[in-house]
């Protein structure tokens, strides 16, 4: 039988992490060819073994699994190379902020050289990492064309397109949201939608520019920060005037117009405490921007000041922050509030202990807390409880062992305040 299927160009992705790793995986099978790269050589190697490092993303690991074993994903720790076997290349290396907030490159400049010294004339780069708007043509393309001698949208092709997709359901999401795309020019813009038509087999947004695409991711995280920032004043205000905050929302947004998002101890994550300052640090800085970046950061310290009016001193006294990842049911402690809680616990002479059943013993010790296991008889011995991370273990939580416990603070408005009352032990919650 004659196939005749069309002849799928090979495609270099550079960055094997969470997602990187699922792009390649699912690109590999949709058909394509692909070349992973990553500086990291466990990744590599684990990659050509047919195996995800990955391990809590749900279906990660079968589709790496099949795309080995069908000889269509290899991975190697040299971007030159992966580069140079293929024609379409898609870029997923972080870009950080730095504890001053500036932007922090050093890895994907590190990687965009590589792709200047490898890239064949008539590729196409597709930037997916969240990037200020402007840096895809004018940090990156220039930077490939200094590398490389080849002009841009002329001898390679350049695109944006921004990875949008949430942890634990990355693969559901890539299907279900629309790829929003812009190009240098129309030629790269067509090239990039062709290959994600056949390669997500998902619905295409193309945009006007590699602009508009850049800020569109941004945009999406700074809206969700400010409407953040909002629940967490209307959330204070609302205390003021003893009111619960949760059913005033519910309330609301039963209007189809209010999407009140909601209030809580902090904003965690690799996007939205972050991709805010790639507009403050490029003009947007003042106004609601910033403003909400400031509300949310300071709901720690909130928290806080609200268990010290009620228990008096935190000094000496036994703290339990449970969950150390930045959101329930994820090993992710980038931005955390956690980690925000125990340096201000610890300024304030607190023993810190942490809980996070996604987390060994050893990975909490080395964020400067010490871990206490649920079934540990020195629960008996704690003081305060601050819920900042609803992993599902906590959601049939009992108190009676916590036999000294003074207060519960729900940083995530998550528990039933007579519950804990009932056992003696004060409640407090965000609005
Ligand atoms: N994780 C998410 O939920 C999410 C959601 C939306 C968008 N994004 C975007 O995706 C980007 C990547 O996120 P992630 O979660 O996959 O990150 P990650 O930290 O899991 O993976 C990044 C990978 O890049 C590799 N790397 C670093 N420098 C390199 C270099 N010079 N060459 C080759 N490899 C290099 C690292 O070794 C690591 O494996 C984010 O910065 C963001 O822009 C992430």
């Amino acid at each position: 039988m004659i196939d005749n299927s069309p002849i799928l160009p090979e495609v270099a992705v550079i960055g094997l992490g969470k997602i990187g790793l699922t792009l390649a995986a699912v690109f590999a099978n949709n058909g394509y060819k692909v070349y992973g790269a990553d500086k990291n050589k466990d990744v590599v190697n684990q990659v050509n073994a047919g195996k995800s490092h990955i391990t809590n993303e749900p279906g990660l690991n079968q589709l790496v699994l099949q795309a080995h074993d069908n000889q269509m994903l290899f991975a190697t720790d040299s971007n030159i190379e992966a580069v140079s076997k293929a024609k379409i290349i898609v870029v997923i290396v972080p870009v950080f902020v730095d504890e001053n907030h500036a932007i922090d490159y050093q890895f994907i400049d590190a990687a965009v050289q590589d792709i200047g010294k490898g890239i064949q004339k008539d590729s196409l780069v597709i930037f997916e990492t969240t990037l200020p708007p402007g840096d895809t043509k004018e940090r990156f393309g220039k930077e490939i064309e200094r590398q490389s001698g080849l002009g841009m949208g002329e001898d390679f092709y350049l695109a944006y397109s921004p990875e949008r997709v949430y942890s634990n359901r990355i693969i559901e999401d890539l299907k279900n949201y629309p790829k929003v795309i812009g190009g240098v020019n129309e030629k790269s813009l067509e090239l990039a939608s062709d290959f994600y038509k056949q390669a997500l087999n998902c619905e295409l947004m193309k945009v006007s520019s590699l602009e508009t695409a850049e800020f569109s991711k941004v945009a999406e995280c700074v809206y969700r920060d400010v409407n953040i920032a909002l629940a967490n004043e209307l959330a204070q205000f609302a205390e003021q005037k003893d009111i619960h905050i949760s059913e005033v929302i519910s309330a609301s947004n039963s209007q189809p117009y209010s999407h009140i998002h909601a209030p809580g101890i902090g904003v965690g994550g690799h996007c939205i405490p972050i991709y805010p300052y790639f507009f403050i640090n490029r003009g947007l800085n003042e106004g609601l921007t910033p403003l909400s970046r400031k509300i949310n950061d300071s709901m720690a310290d909130y928290a806080l000041s609200k268990i010290e009016n009620r228990i008096d001193t935190l000094r000496n006294k036994n703290v339990l922050i449970l969950g150390l990842s930045y959101r329930g049911n994820v090993k992710e402690p980038t931005q955390s509030t956690t980690l925000l809680l125990i340096d201000q616990l610890r300024d304030k002479q607190a023993n810190v202990f942490v809980n996070d059943p996604h987390f060994s013993n050893s990975e909490i010790i080395q964020f400067g807390a010490l871990p206490l296991s649920l079934n540990n008889k020195f629960i008996s011995e704690v003081d305060a409880i601050i819920l900042q991370a609803f992993h599902k273990e906590y959601e049939s939580l009992t108190f009676k062992d916590f036999k000294k416990c003074k207060l519960v603070f729900d940083g995530r408005n998550k528990w039933k305040e007579e519950e804990i009352t009932k056992l003696g032990i004060q409640y407090e919650g965000i609005g």
